[in-house]
Parts: C-alpha cells; sequence; structure tokens
C-alpha cells in the first residue's frame, strides 16, 4: 500500500530535512470537497505528510455557498474516521479539523446567524476568495470577520490573479487585517510562473505569516516530496519557525 511512499523517501536526498513540522491548510477528509476522494487516498496523503517529516495535520475542507454546505458536524464525523483509520494503520499523527470558508453571502450568513465558525487554531480563520474575480466587498466582509472576534487567514494571496497586477496589494490585504498563508507549492514554480513571482514577493517583503499544503490528492504530495522542492522550500523557510501555533 504504501510503496509510493518508500520511492518518495528514497528519492529526497536533499540533504536538509522538511522545514515545517505543522499544516493548516488541506483537504485530506474524505469526500467532502474536492480533495480526497475516500479514506484509502486520505490515509495515503496522511502516511506521505508523516513521511515527509509532518507531525500535525489541521483538515480545512472547503466550505462554499454554491458547492460544499459543509458544517461542523459534517467536517467532525469525517475526522473522526480519519482519526480512526490513521490509528489503525499505526500513523501517530495529531489530527485536527477547522475549514477553509469561502467569503462569500453563505459565509456572511453564517457569521452573522452566529454559526459555529471552526478556526484553524484559537480565533483564527483560514479564508479564500475566487480566483479570478476580484472581491468587491472584502472591506466589509473583514470588518464583520473582526468585529465577530475572529482574525482572517487568507489562503494563498499569491494565487489571485487579480493581485498580479499590483504587488503592493498585498501590503493592503495585511493592512486590511488579514494574516497571509502562501502555499508551498506555489514557491516551487507547480502552479506557474506568475503565481510563484507572487510568492517569493510575499515572502522577501516579510508579509507571509503561514505556509500550507493545500494538499488535495497524490499529485501534490508527490511534488512535494520531491528533492527539488526540499531545496526550495528549505531556502524560504529554514529556521523561521512557520506554523509554530
Ligand atoms: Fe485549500
Amino acid at each position: 500500500m504504501f510503496n509510493l511512499f518508500k520511492k518518495v523517501k528514497k528519492d529526497l536526498g536533499s540533504g536538509e530535512s522538511f522545514p515545517v513540522t505543522t499544516d493548516m491548510h488541506s483537504h485530506i477528509l474524505p469526500g467532502i470537497d474536492d480533495g480526497s476522494p475516500d479514506i484509502a487516498t486520505s490515509i495515503k496523503l496522511v502516511k506521505g505528510l508523516y513521511d515527509l517529516g509532518y507531525r500535525r495535520l489541521v483538515a480545512t475542507p472547503h466550505i462554499i455557498g454554491d458547492l460544499y454546505r459543509n458544517n461542523p458536524v459534517i467536517i467532525n464525523r469525517e475526522l473522526e474516521r480519519l482519526k480512526n483509520a490513521c490509528a489503525e494503520a499505526g500513523i501517530d499523527i495529531e489530527l485536527s479539523a477547522a475549514a477553509e470558508y469561502m467569503l462569500d453571502d453563505y459565509f456572511l450568513q453564517i457569521l452573522k446567524q452566529k454559526d459555529q465558525i471552526l478556526p484553524v487554531y484559537q480565533n483564527l480563520i483560514l479564508t479564500e476568495l475566487l480566483y479570478t474575480v476580484m472581491p468587491m466587498n472584502v472591506n466589509e466582509i473583514v470588518f464583520e470577520i473582526i468585529t465577530a472576534g475572529y482574525k482572517p487567514i487568507l489562503a494563498h494571496p499569491e494565487r489571485y490573479f487579480y493581485y498580479h497586477r499590483d504587488f503592493d496589494e498585498y501590503f493592503r490585504l495585511k493592512e486590511l487585517g488579514f494574516l497571509l498563508q502562501v502555499n508551498l507549492l506555489s514557491l516551487t514554480g507547480y502552479y506557474g510562473p506568475p503565481v510563484a513571482k507572487a510568492a517569493k514577493f510575499i515572502f522577501e517583503n516579510g508579509l507571509a505569516d503561514f505556509v500550507g499544503t493545500d494538499m488535495h490528492h497524490l499529485r501534490h504530495l508527490e511534488t512535494l516530496s520531491s528533492k527539488e522542492t526540499n531545496i526550495v522550500l528549505n531556502k524560504y523557510l529554514r529556521g523561521k519557525g512557520f506554523n509554530n501555533f
């Protein structure tokens, strides 16, 4: 079952260990969003992350009004399933769950109704925007989030194409109240050169607060596990203490 990972470990060989041990953004819960489709895949993803050096994972399935109306009951049910399967497979890793909230009308509804929100840690909630259409009311939503007592983390700011026209937007997002979470694979060019350029800008200007795998499938794991990836990630992350929460 785990042959893939034996191969990955052997091929890593950059001479450096993986520079992060806690992940706070992944789609490893089975069958509830566009991430892992089933428990067998979830176990492979968790085992792969464990083999890389991760010891704590926060699963963050999408909550998107038009697509994935996940809620704490569904998410915690799948978390328990995954915890049990990991225990059976002998993978000693700390698992918890939050969500990746699309900042849409559905999210505003959840917030205004005071429905239970799942934070990544304490009052930190992981949020995302549409990739292609710049949100008109992001200032208003951030205000609502902060007023409700939460602090928003913006997932993968480097992947929103409308911010590529003017990198000063990243400073504005921070001023607005967002913490920024860069995807590890963005730094390697996995999502293309413009995303890599934006990710490097965010790092080089000290704007990155968190990093995440945003793990959806085995291809992500394979790329994350390569020697080339490890060299790039160590260049940006070694000794910086990312995700020490
Ligand atoms: Fe995600």
